[in-house]
């Protein structure tokens, strides 16, 4: 497994696959490698030859205040997870790699970026897009893998590759789960042992709303109230939303018709955390798919 930190080594390791015909494949993480990074590896290991793993916490997408500098970092952990995946390059740069100079040039994607999360964190995915569009220029990747749990980011990407004219492959991969339901994800390390123990609250209302749909229930408004209700039914979780929305414009939708994604986002104490679900309803037919 080879490591690279600048640009130059980039443009090596791209050099020499282009020369042999070889497919890239690129996984862009912050670290905290866990159980759902390693499905996204997993995922593409079979579908490129080279396969890389970025490693970077990205500073323009954390807001004043957010958790930049205390987000875990644990590089001998992910160099592990890395191997077992068999990755052939970590990339793992700097921030005076990815930011030279102090950024003026943002990459936004105007609409999708102020939606759900956006609403919070205003910023966010114009720093998430930035970083992505600078990762896509860098390794210019065959294919590119995210996971399902952050479902917005990967509305966003989507609309990112088609508008740039990137021709690199989205692939989705599903949420994977603790056994109890709660989505795998680096900040619930964060948790007490008490707030973990709540946590899977965010599953099981997202499952009895699948159940719900699966049943006939087709009234969008009424099942997000539903699902904030349950969600609000424990003590520990400070629901931000609980909503129905189209799975590519982000829009509320007031009935369960073709693809919709079903998406909520509490806090518990400091933590925030999100899930999601994504349905394709035709008629009585209710597939789960990937947002
Ligand atoms: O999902 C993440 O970990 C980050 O948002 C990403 C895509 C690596 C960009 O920094």
């Amino acid at each position: 497994m080879e490591w690279i930190s600048d640009a130059t080594g980039v443009r090596r390791v791209v050099s020499r696959a282009r020369a042999r015909q070889l497919t890239i494949g690129l996984v862009p993480t912050m670290g905290a490698l866990h159980a759902g990074h390693a499905a996204l590896l997993s995922a593409l290991r079979p579908q490129v030859d080279v396969l890389v793993l970025s490693v970077f916490v990205n500073p323009t997408q954390f807001g004043p205040g957010e958790d930049f500098d205390t987000y875990p970092r644990d590089l001998a952990a992910d160099a592990a997870w890395a191997e077992a995946a068999r990755v052939d390059v970590v990339f793992h740069p700097d921030a005076s790699v990815m930011y030279p100079v102090p950024p003026q040039t943002f990459v936004e994607v105007q609409g999708l970026d102020r939606r759900l999360e956006g609403a919070v964190r205003p910023t966010h995915f114009r720093g998430v897009a930035t970083v992505v569009s600078k990762l896509l220029n860098l390794w210019t990747p065959d294919a590119v893998a995210f996971g399902q749990k952050d479902a917005q980011q990967v509305v966003l990407v989507r609309r990112l590759l088609q508008e740039m004219l990137w021709p690199t492959r989205l692939v989705v991969v599903p949420t994977v789960r603790e056994p109890d339901g709660l989505a795998q994800s680096s900040r619930n390390a964060y948790l007490s042992p008490a707030e973990r123990a709540a946590a899977p609250v965010l599953h099981r209302a997202l499952s009895d709303l699948e159940q719900a749909v699966r049943g006939g229930a087709r009234d969008a408004r009424r099942l997000s109230a539903e699902l904030a209700r349950a969600i609000q039914g424990e003590p520990l979780a400070q629901l931000d939303y609980a909503v129905v929305v189209d799975a590519d414009t982000l829009e509320p939708v007031p009935i369960m018709a073709g693809r919709v994604l079903v998406a909520v986002a509490a806090r518990f104490g400091a933590t925030r955390l999100l899930d999601n679900c994504c349905l394709n309803i035709s008629g009585a037919d209710v597939q789960a798919v990937m947002p």
